[in-house]
């Protein structure tokens, strides 16, 4: 009882100052958007001829594709960023110290690593806050022994993986594969794929791993590797003699180039069959992150000046995040034009890496600005801004028009819900539209010259 009366007073005290705006001149925070990648894993799978077996990989459950105990504290290290960020006041005093659930709403992707990496990030943000003091016993969580003092659990929201296009871009799409054939018989990849130095590449690749090595499964032994070295470097020399630092820079070159082609960079207005592979590649694998996260702003203005009851979620949210993979973070990169500008020197971004979209309103003109943030890698703090680099932005500083990111919605949208357009088959429906359209022009030429 007497717990209870203590307890109320601090609740209402804490509601009242995070209710403060947080202001940057004439502009005012509204809602911070988070996409990241999980944190350090072990392999995915591996090669053929491999010796680092499964049994090698005991860590975070074990088995492949596992996020470690390295993984669980670069996130939550980067929750500890977010949170002097957006809740201490270094700089900004915009989310309650305790753990609001009307102001945060955590996506990840149905995959272990993703989803303990938002458990492990939700652990820095608002789940160890007992030095603190934040969090309150027998409110924010159990007052009993046994359980962790100032641990809060957060919920974790997800979808089936089959059905998430959202955040798993290399799920199975058989538009994509078309697209991505279609690709590899464009010019720039052909002579790139069939070039010598990837030939003999891929050639030697194959002998040492006891199976074909292809610009395709490529990223698969990349990724072997560097773990592997990183975890046993050891075993690593003896298990690999075939290994040098120039083969794996080799290595790393080729695929980052393969992946640069998939998400349509270097392939912009090629045309094959009428479709701009370029285009439609980013549209598939970032059309619908971008829509989304495009839609979460624009419903924030349009309820800035709305009261009602439509508008009560959207109003109290503060905090969107998604956690998800390198391919996403990529594919939206690489949508918005700032892939090569994100990721230096080259390939996908690093463990933990995390772009941060701060949605800002100047309260004068009541004008919708966006600011975008780039947490490289887990040594980063959050003070990367990168949004002038995105096309259409440049010249406008840290903030740039909402209108440029609706721009990017609106051309890189999906055609339809991807669970359907992955099952389209385009090379049917542009030759038929094609036909039609002949039809159509054949007919209106005909009826042009008749009617003279
Ligand atoms: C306020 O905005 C300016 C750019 O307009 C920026 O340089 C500064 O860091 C911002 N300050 C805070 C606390 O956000
Ligand atoms: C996740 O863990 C479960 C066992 O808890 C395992 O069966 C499953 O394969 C793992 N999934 C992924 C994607 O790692
Ligand atoms: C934490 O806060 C509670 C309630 O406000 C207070 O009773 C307690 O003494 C505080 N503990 C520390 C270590 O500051
Ligand atoms: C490149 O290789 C593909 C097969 O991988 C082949 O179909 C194509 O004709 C080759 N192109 C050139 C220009 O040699
Ligand atoms: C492939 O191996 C041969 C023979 O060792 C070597 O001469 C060649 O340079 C290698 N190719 C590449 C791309 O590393
Ligand atoms: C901004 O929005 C508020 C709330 O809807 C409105 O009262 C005000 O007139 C608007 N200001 C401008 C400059 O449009
Ligand atoms: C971060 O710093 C640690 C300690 O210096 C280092 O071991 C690690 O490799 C760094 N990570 C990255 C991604 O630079
Ligand atoms: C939107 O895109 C169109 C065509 O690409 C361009 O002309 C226009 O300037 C863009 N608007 C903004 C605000 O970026």
């Amino acid at each position: 009882m007497k717990l209870l009366i203590y307890s109320i007073p601090i609740f209402l005290v804490q509601l009242v100052v995070s209710n403060a705006d947080v202001m940057n001149g004439t502009m005012k925070l509204m809602m911070v958007q988070a996409i990241w990648r999980h944190g350090d894993r072990t392999p995915t799978e591996t090669y053929h001829n491999d010796q680092f077996t499964e049994n090698y990989w005991m860590f975070g459950g074990g088995g492949w594709g596992q996020l470690t105990p390295i993984g669980m504290r670069q996130h939550m290290q980067l929750g500890q960023k977010l949170r002097a960020r957006y809740v201490n006041g270094q700089p900004y005093k915009f989310l309650n110290t305790r753990y609001n659930q009307q102001e945060i709403f955590v996506r990840s992707t149905d995959k272990n690593r993703t989803l303990l990496s938002a458990f492990s990030n939700m652990v820095g943000m608002y789940g160890n806050t007992a030095q603190e003091n934040a969090s309150i016993a027998g409110v924010d969580y159990p007052d009993v022994v046994g359980w962790p003092v100032g641990f809060v659990p957060i919920p974790i929201h997800t979808i089936p993986d089959a059905e998430d296009h959202l955040l798993s871009v290399d799920n199975y799409c058989p538009l994509q594969d078309t697209i991505w054939n279609l690709a590899k018989t464009t010019d720039t990849v052909s002579n790139y794929f069939n070039s010598s130095a990837v030939t003999s590449l891929m050639g030697n690749l194959t002998n040492y791993c006891g199976e074909e090595i292809n610009p395709d499964n490529l990223w698969i032994l990349y990724n072997a590797l560097k773990i592997e070295k990183q975890y046993y470097p050891a075993q690593f020399k003896q298990f690999t003699p075939w290994y040098t630092d120039s083969l794996f820079e080799q290595i790393d070159i080729v695929n980052s180039q393969v992946q640069d082609f998939q998400n349509g960079l270097g392939l912009e207005g090629k045309m094959v069959n009428g479709i701009d592979i370029g285009k439609i590649l980013r549209k598939i694998r970032g059309g619908t992150l971008v829509n989304d996260i495009y839609n979460h702003m624009n419903r924030k203005t349009q309820c800035s000046s709305n009261n009602g009851k439509e508008c009560t979620y959207t109003n109290r949210l503060k905090f969107f995040a998604y956690s998800a993979h390198d391919t996403t973070l990529y594919a939206l990169f690489s949508l918005l034009g700032v892939a090569k500008l994100a990721v230096q020197p080259r390939g996908y971004p690093l463990y933990s890496a995390c772009a941060l979209f701060e949605q800002w309103q100047d309260v004068q003109t009541n004008q919708t600005y966006f600011k975008l943030i780039y947490h490289r890698h887990e040594n980063d703090t959050l003070s990367n801004v990168i949004t002038s680099g995105i096309p259409g932005c440049e010249g406008s500083g840290d903030y740039c028009p909402m209108a440029v990111l609706k721009n990017y919605s609106d051309v890189f949208k999906p055609e339809m819900e991807m669970n359907q357009w992955c099952d389209v088959n385009i090379l049917k429906s542009t030759s038929t539209s094609s036909i039609f359209s002949s039809l159509l022009a054949f007919s209106i030429f005909y009826l042009f010259v008749s009617s003279k």
